[in-house]
């Protein structure tokens, strides 16, 4: 069989943070709460001209080497905060980079679980295709009520992948374990920024589909947790991935007793500083893993959880591939994080909560750190652009 995985990997999260400290001040609770309870520090704060898609093209736009960009079959755009009803949030992305116009477009919803169905699609396709190459991205804003309890696990940020045969980062392996139910701890109407969520229920909710994700991957001759080296769960806030360990280890047993919380921790590095990116939440943990793990990875096998309220479970298998580390970007995501802006509390209510509501025709002014933003609208329509190289330059000196 012809082996698909993931060749090539990039994350990208807004340049400003704000820190969640000084959000647990204003909320009256205890900063330990959110940096100890809930186990996040900063969340990614997206400016007014930044979103899902510009977002997405800044995660993009590193991979397009060579001949990758005429190599892309299809693009597959994993989203919960889509941006139109109708129109694939990728086609911007393909239009704003120049993508090969002989190339499928289409858009995945199914909370932060869409991305998974995405790479499970792209391996399939490229099992029997090897020559073409899918482009897999997850992009999302999470956004609540503001001074509700998930206020504190909100962020953003966007991961894009390159699945290819005979990958040179990892190796998905064929079998995985899924489990859907009809449940509604997590949602967003059409109509609605801002998502509603029973929290406790969502917990809840998450950590039975891992287990029944994790029964049915054994059913189907998924590799035995003796054989898995580390972990990586899907991630709206890093205390989950510990209570997400807790479910596995009680499921799976004595074959857990080599693992313990280290087989995980380097996954929760970047999501830490960004916070919930829903459905690229999974994926920028993989890349915090490969990016962060001292160790050489080559050769071992990392589980991989993923979660979309809902709700729909799947757990699946990785191998890393030799010679890994000379395609990971590690310096540059590193760099991404280590150059944001801290922003205070009024800059971040003015442009995670009010800024999105305005869908009037305007230019918004240049406030992004990154290279292509979401500069207009005019007469309904969306209008992304590329930044110019200087002034981005001068910016990002600043910082
Ligand atoms: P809450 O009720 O405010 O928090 O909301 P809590 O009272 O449960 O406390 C949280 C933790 O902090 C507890 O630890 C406390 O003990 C601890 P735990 O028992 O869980 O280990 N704590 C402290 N620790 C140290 N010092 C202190 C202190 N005080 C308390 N002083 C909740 C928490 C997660 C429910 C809320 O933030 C929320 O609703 N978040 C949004 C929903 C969510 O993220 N759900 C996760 C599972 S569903 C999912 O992952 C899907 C999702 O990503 C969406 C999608 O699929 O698209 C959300």
């Amino acid at each position: 069989m012809i082996v698909a995985g993931i060749d090539d990997i990039s994350i990208y999260s807004p340049g400003f943070f704000y820190p969640l400290e000084d959000l647990a001040r204003r909320h009256g609770v205890d900063p330990a709460k959110y940096i100890v309870g809930i186990g996040q520090e900063r969340m990614a704060v997206p400016t007014p001209d930044e979103d899902i898609v510009s977002m997405a093209a800044n995660a993009v736009a590193p991979l397009l080497v060579n001949e990758v960009r005429e190599e892309i079959s299809t693009v597959i755009f994993a989203t919960e905060s889509g941006i139109d009803q109708s129109k694939s949030a990728g086609l911007f992305v393909h239009g704003v980079l120049g993508l090969n116009p002989n190339c499928r477009v289409v858009e995945f919803k199914q909370a932060c679980y869409s991305a998974t169905a995405g790479i499970q699609l792209a391996s399939d396709l490229v099992r029997q295709r090897p020559k073409e190459k899918v482009l897999v991205i997850a992009s999302d804003i999470a956004r609540y009520e503001r001074n509700s309890e998930g206020e504190c696990t909100q962020g953003a940020g966007a991961v894009a992948m390159i699945v290819a045969a005979n990958p040179r980062l990892l190796e998905i392996h064929p079998q995985s374990g899924v489990f859907s139910f009809d449940v509604m701890d997590f949602w967003r109407p059409n109509h609605r920024e801002a998502a509603y969520v029973n929290g406790k229920l969502s917990i809840d909710v998450y950590l039975r589909s891992l287990t029944e994700a994790w029964l049915d991957f054994q059913r189907k001759d998924g590799l035995p947790l003796t054989s898995i080296d580390k972990l990586c769960f899907h991630q709206p806030f890093t205390k989950m991935s510990k209570k997400a360990f807790g479910a596995l280890r009680e499921a799976a047993g004595a074959e857990a007793d080599h693992l313990d919380e280290k087989s995980y921790a380097e996954s929760q590095i970047y999501g830490r500083q960004i916070g919930n990116t829903y459905s690229a939440s999974l994926y920028i943990g993989l890349s915090s893993l490969l990016d962060n793990c001292d160790e050489d990875l080559t050769g071992r096998s990392v589980g991989l959880f993923s979660y979309g309220s809902g709700s729909v479970g799947e757990f699946f298998s990785v191998s890393v591939v030799e010679g890994y580390r000379r395609r990971l970007r590690s310096h540059a995501h590193r760099a991404l994080l280590a150059r944001r802006r801290e922003i205070d509390y009024e800059t971040y209510v003015a442009w995670f909560y009010t800024s999105v509501k305005s869908t009037e025709d305007r230019i918004s002014p240049m406030q992004t750190t990154g290279r292509y933003r979401f500069a207009a609208i005019a007469e309904q329509r969306r209008i992304y652009a590329e930044v110019d190289c200087a002034r981005l330059g001068s910016l990002n000196a600043v910082a």
